[in-house]
């Protein structure tokens, strides 16, 4: 498994998405993800699954500091008020005195940048955390992030061949900052695309793992793909026994021009 060092984090490269597994599913797979030798978990308040994952990671007798686990603040918590209780019950769900990243789910224009990320630093320094980072940002927020002193390590954001990230990636790289790619797989509309295909009939890989692949091959990426399947949560971990070539990345860096976004919801921000 490749591992991303940024700062003081050694975070394993390839995670395990929970988005819309309920209680039984999270359980289930969350399980089958740590038996298979994932040991990074990303979840989220909004996702009510924050205590199924908490049991899962308890009964699949991984140590607890093996696993890098996410969770990450709704935005109807960012203010003053409710910002460290809601970590205090994620913390509670997950049945863990502290998660290894805490991320600002998303922005909200009527909390101001510099309120949530004093309590994102408050929430690290009481232990809570030992990283913190943000989620859905943009260049023009990530500016106001970087302005209050935050150390953030990510910027998790909808990142696949499908759609143009470059600008963001370039900021990002440049202040030495993570992508997280979360819909890592476009939600499987990567499946079918004919670029992607024939590259994997070279390797006898699908457009799935070609795609995944291609995320591992780029600096500082780490990508966070969810499945309901345990054949897939498999094929998706087969990923590292093989190399695209400057060539086969650069044809999938051109799929970008399609700039299809899956997550694009009303209060989202005004997209770089
Ligand atoms: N920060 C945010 O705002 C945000 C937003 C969205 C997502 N996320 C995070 O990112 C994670 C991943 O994103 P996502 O859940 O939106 O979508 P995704 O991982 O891009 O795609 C999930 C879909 O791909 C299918 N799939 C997975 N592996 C497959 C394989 N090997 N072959 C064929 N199909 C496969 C799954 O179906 P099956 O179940 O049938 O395998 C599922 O329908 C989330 O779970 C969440 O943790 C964060």
């Amino acid at each position: 498994m490749k591992e991303i060092k940024i700062k003081d984090a050694l975070i394993p490269a390839l995670g395990f998405g929970t988005f819309q597994l309920d209680s039984t599913q999270a359980k289930t797979m969350v399980e089958a993800a740590l038996h298979e030798g994932y040991r990074h978990i990303d979840t989220a308040q909004i996702y009510r699954n924050e205590e199924a994952v908490g049991e899962a990671i308890k009964a699949s007798g991984v140590a607890r500091d093996q696993v890098f686990l996410t969770t990450k603040v709704w935005r109807e918590s960012l203010g003053a008020k409710d910002f460290l209780p809601s970590v205090e019950e994620s913390l509670r769900k997950l049945k863990t005195d502290h998660v290894d990243l805490l991320l600002i789910h998303w922005p909200n224009a009527a909390v101001p940048v510099a309120e949530y990320m004093e309590q994102l630093m408050e929430a690290q320094q009481k232990g809570y955390t030992k990283f913190i980072g943000v989620s859905n940002h943009t260049i023009a927020l990530l500016d106001e992030v970087l302005a209050t002193g935050a150390d953030i390590i990510t910027n998790q954001v909808e990142y696949h061949p499908l759609i143009n990230q470059t600008k963001l990636y370039t900021y990002l790289q440049e202040h030495n900052i993570t992508l997280t790619a979360y819909s890592p797989i476009a939600q499987g509309k990567v499946i079918g695309n004919p670029t992607l295909k024939s590259i994997g009939a070279k390797y006898g890989k699908s457009e799935v793992q070609v795609t995944l692949r291609w995320l591992m091959q780029q600096d500082n990426v780490l990508a966070i793909p969810r499945t309901t399947k345990t054949e897939n949560l498999i094929s998706n971990l087969q990923i590292f026994d093989f190399e695209l070539t400057p060539d086969e990345m650069e044809s999938i860096n051109g799929l970008r021009r399609e700039n299809l976004r899956v997550i694009n919801p009303s209060f989202g921000p005004q997209w770089d």
